[in-house]
């Protein structure tokens, strides 16, 4: 057997992450062979790569299938030339192959009104009815969606392409992962947020997403308008608690992004009620009506009301979005069932 016959029996070895096969990506190299003994260098892009093993395995059995009895496999990493080269393949292949088909973002006017909790919820909702679902977690004040589902790593990058780390299921990218301290997100303004979020939305690999919910920063500021323009939305939610001022600063959020010409998908009512667990009555602790006033004031439907639950604050704490931690939960069947009216209000098969 020729070196050329054993890279084409590699071929067969697909980086899951990268979705291209070892050979194509140049990994493997300085391959000896001497009948039925072989040496080979395996480089992976990153030494902490969690799939070295996996792969090398694969790799092994490849050739022990092809009859040779002796492997020696020397793993190494890549250096910054051949990265650029893979980051240079994976650029092509995203333009190529990549298909986002609806940018959500979720929006309030109010702060700590439930923004990356509808987040979270939708997006496991969205998975748990088929689709493929992808995160952008927008929020440069304080990005909460890698705590949400329990992420402590960074991504990895390939020069200056971003692999979305994926979580229950879910793609996710965070201005977070971008930041050392979260006190650097004091420095970032305008034009630099811009940059930012606009570059975590174009080189990150997506591939094939149904949905791509974006967690935006509260208010109707510079910040949440200059994500709302940096990115091709299809549409925004509204979320809003029952309470007037929370209604006030929703309408705000409504028309700013009626402003900039996107569609405004609906109104999530957060916090609505309280189901007290010991007598299952529910208290209005936010008041209530705060939804419908806004669904019939702007016209726009009124998804969903989601209850206040111990376990939707505890699941966003553990890491584990309600709507995977308790599936018979109100709230998770609720988010079910928003889930289900935004893909009849997009019009998605
Ligand atoms: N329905 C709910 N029941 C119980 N706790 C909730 C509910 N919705 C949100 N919370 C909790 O309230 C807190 C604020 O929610 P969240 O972070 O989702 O709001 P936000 O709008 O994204 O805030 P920010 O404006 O700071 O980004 C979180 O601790 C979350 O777990
Ligand atoms: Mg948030």
């Amino acid at each position: 057997m020729k070196e050329k016959d054993v890279l084409k029996i590699l071929e067969e070895v697909i980086d899951p992450e990268l979705n291209m096969n070892i050979v194509e990506l140049n990994m493997i190299r300085d391959i000896v062979i001497n009948d039925d003994k072989i040496s080979l260098t395996f480089l992976l892009t990153t030494e902490g790569c969690p799939l070295k093993e996996e792969l090398k395995n694969n790799v092994v059995q490849l050739l022990k299938k092809n009859g040779f009895k002796e492997i020696k496999i020397n793993l190494g990493t890549m250096k910054n030339d051949d990265l650029k080269k893979i980051s240079s393949s994976l650029k092509s292949e995203k333009k190529e192959k990549e298909k986002i088909r609806n940018i959500i973002a979720v929006a309030s006017g109010k702060g700590g009104v439930g923004k990356s909790t509808v987040t979270s919820n939708l997006a496991v909702s969205f998975k748990k009815l088929g689709y493929k679902v992808g995160i952008l977690d927008a929020d440069i004040n304080g990005p909460n969606i890698p705590i949400m589902f329990g992420i402590k790593e960074k991504p990895e990058a390939i020069d200056e392409m971003i692999l979305p780390i994926e979580k229950h299921g879910i793609k996710i990218v965070s201005l977070g992962f971008l930041m050392e301290e979260e006190s650097n997100a004091i420095l970032w303004r305008g034009p630099l947020i811009s940059k930012a979020i606009t570059e975590l939305f174009e080189y990150s690999l997506w591939g094939e997403i149904d949905f791509l919910l974006v967690d935006l920063p509260p208010g109707t500021g510079d910040e949440t308008l200059t994500v709302g323009q940096s990115l091709p939305l299809d549409g925004v939610l509204i979320v809003t608690t029952p309470q007037d001022v929370s209604v006030l600063d929703a309408k705000r959020s409504a028309y700013a992004f009626n402003k900039l010409n996107v569609k405004i998908l609906g109104v999530v009512e957060n916090m609505s009620y309280f189901i007290c667990p010991e007598n299952e009555k529910e208290y209005d602790i936010f008041g209530s009506g705060g939804g419908e006033k806004i669904s019939k004031y702007l016209n726009i439907p009124l998804l969903g009301k989601i209850p206040i639950e111990i376990e939707i604050r505890r699941g966003g704490d553990i890491g584990k979005p309600v709507a995977i931690l308790n599936q018979d939960l109100k709230s998770s069947v609720e988010f079910i069932n928003i889930a289900k009216k935004i893909i009849k209000v997009l019009n998605v098969s």
